[in-house]
């Protein structure tokens, strides 16, 4: 969960690498640090904090050079501090590593260094790398070589770049279970953790795969398997626009990016679906006659998607669906064959939970389909099938477009299997044509926004919130409380309207606040009564609904437009996500960063 760059070219290393720092700080932001080779001699720059300590640090005008590797810290081993900060340097100082991922067994190879002499700066498990690149380097005299003996001793997840004296004129990286990108210049190449960090600079990509390991120069990049056999690589190129990684007019990257949600909701609809013609999607050609179960797969808001599309495809495709988080599925020998589904749903592609979680199902013979945003990415290359969110770089760390994407796409998903297996009708129809309207409906939501920042204003010092609703108003229930947990570090839960008086309404007293969400015709009365139940006791209510509802003391009433119970999570998320942004930006947090978190869980 840590952000790498690295910079290899004419230009001058630090700005690129400090920018790109810049841009990866939602991967942690705990400490960040850059080395650059320059005449033979490795100069390092690190301390905790942010990059913008980094920044400002009068040492990092003496990093002359072309060649050097940067990191922004998510803190696993060892506190956060000067000494821990990457990069890393062996004990003679010739090799420089930064290291994003998990060694698990950093302690035994740490045990076999200290026998063989090496000593240790940090409680980090990264410092075991450049020393066993020393090590090895010892005997075998060839960096590469001794790159890929360190590795194949490495357990655990690593994206590792490494400069050396030894190597002049190039940078070394190699991955396992962490992402690595590869941006290709004019005379010059990028490396980083994620493709926003090098946008402005390239859109041409190569993908590093587990196990692999490049030689980078400024004008050549080299492939190799394990076992140092040179491999050949596609290029890819990446659409996403520059810009669209930038703040632009907003004052965060949340607020940007919940306000571009007409627009990716728009693009992710693009020519899969159009008015009386069937749903298309490219070589998805699933056998579906055969599949009996479909599970959907993920983690955190990601999961909140499959639980908000679970009613579609039960609805219209007949097929019974279960949801699960990834961390718990990939632990619980869950039941499922050949027969079985298993759609994997993930903004960044990079979760680890969700990729254990998909090579087990591959395992167990599942057809495999991911639905990601980042092309590329690891899942992507793991899955039978993956069918792309267009959400366009999603840097906050609370997710907000890649939710509405994913329920979008997963929706006409729905649709598209409910067609191939031969459920057409009416209802199915007007359900298409209801998809189209969204991103129209959801502008105007976006466009008055002011009773939800008053209401963000009222209550922003509470420290319990509860968000209750009933089917797909419970499911965005879910999101609409986790977005507040994490930006806002209220403490808040979701319940499903009718479990209230089965235990948690015993919380319930004056001055609670309880965000209720009733949008479903068939059941907007029954939610009401329990909003009047918690009324009577004394709480503070808003209510967020596209349904006639009865006169009730609600402090604040959000209006949203109408749609089936099915897309509603679409709409009635943006209060949500509005209503967690405003408290945040009332307790003067940083919304783009919240504490503890970091944008792409890498690690278990
Ligand atoms: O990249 P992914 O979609 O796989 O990430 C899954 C979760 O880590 C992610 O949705 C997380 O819950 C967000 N911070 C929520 O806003």
């Amino acid at each position: 969960m840590c952000g790498i760059v690295g910079y290899i070219g004419t230009k001058k290393a630090v700005p690129v690498l400090i920018k790109g720092l810049l841009s990866l700080e939602y991967r942690g932001y705990d400490s960040a640090g850059i080395c650059v080779l320059n005449n033979n001699v490795l100069d390092v720059v690190k301390d905790k904090g942010r990059v913008k300590n980094l920044e400002e640090n009068p040492e990092l005008s003496n990093l002359i050079g072309n060649i050097g590797i940067a990191h922004t810290r998510w803190a696993t081993h060892g506190i956060p501090s000067k000494e821990n900060s990457h990069p890393h340097l062996d004990n003679s100082g010739k090799f420089a590593v930064v290291h994003n991922g998990i060694i698990e067994n950093y302690t035994e190879l740490r045990s076999m260094l200290e026998k063989n002499g090496y000593t240790f700066l940090s409680q980090t498990d990264t410092e075991v790398i450049p020393n066993l690149i020393s090590y090895y380097y010892e005997s075998k005299k060839d960096v590469l070589k001794a790159v890929s003996l360190a590795v194949t001793d490495l357990k655990g997840s690593y994206a590792i770049e490494v400069i050396s004296p030894y190597l002049k004129d190039s940078i070394i990286v190699a991955r396992k279970d962490s992402p690595l990108v590869i941006g290709i210049g004019e005379n010059e190449n990028y490396i980083a953790s994620d493709i926003p960090a090098v946008l402005n600079y390239t859109n041409k990509f190569y993908f590093l795969e587990d196990n692999e390991i490049s030689v980078i120069k400024k004008g050549k990049i080299s492939f190799f398997d394990s076992s140092l056999n040179p491999i050949a690589k596609d290029i890819k190129d990446i659409k996403w626009d520059a810009t669209s990684s930038e703040k632009g007019i907003f004052e965060d990257y949340m607020l940007k990016e919940i306000y571009e949600q007409p627009q990716v909701i728009m693009e992710t609809i693009g020519s899969r679906l159009k008015p009386n013609e069937k749903c298309y999607f490219d070589d998805l050609d699933i056998d579906l006659k055969n599949i009996n179960k479909i599970y959907v797969v993920a983690c955190g808001t990601a999961m909140h998607a499959g639980l908000a599309t679970k009613y579609t495809f039960e609805h219209f495709c007949k097929i019974p669906v279960e949801v699960d988080m990834a961390s718990e599925f990939r632990y619980r020998n869950p039941l499922i064959d050949k027969n079985t589904l298993c759609i994997f749903i993930s903004q960044s592609g990079e979760t680890a939970d969700t990729i254990a979680a998909l090579k087990l199902a591959k395992n167990a013979g599942c057809k495999t389909l991911a639905v990601v945003n980042v092309i590329g990415s690891s899942i992507t290359r793991i899955a039978d099938y993956t069918i792309y969110t267009h959400a366009g770089p999603e840097i906050a760390v609370a997710s907000t477009k890649a939710y509405t994407c994913q329920v979008v796409l997963l929706n006409i998903l729905a649709v598209y299997f409910a067609e191939v297996l031969g459920y057409e009708s009416k209802e199915l129809e007007d359900f298409k044509m209801e998809i189209l309207e969204l991103p129209a409906k959801l502008k105007l939501i976006l466009d008055d926004t002011k009773n939800i920042q008053d209401f963000a204003k009222e209550v922003y010092t509470k420290q319990d919130l509860y968000f209750i609703g009933r089917n797909t108003d419970y499911a965005v229930s879910m999101e609409g409380s986790l977005k507040l947990k994490e930006i806002s570090y209220i403490h808040s839960e979701a319940y499903a309207a009718g479990e209230l008086k089965h235990g948690p309404i015993a919380l319930i007293e004056n001055g609670v606040t309880v965000i209720g969400v009733a949008t479903n015709p068939n059941l907007v009365e029954k939610t009401m009564s329990n909003l009047e139940e918690v009324i009577t006791r004394g709480a503070n209510v808003m209510v967020i609904t596209n349904q006639v509802i009865p006169d009730i003391k609600a402090s604040c009433i959000i209006q949203i437009p109408k749609c089936t119970p099915m897309l509603s999570p679409i709409l009635s998320v943006i209060p949500l996500q509005l209503f967690a942004y405003y408290i945040a930006k009332n307790k003067n947090l940083d919304v783009d960063k919240p504490r503890n978190l970091a944008k792409s869980v890498t690690v278990e």
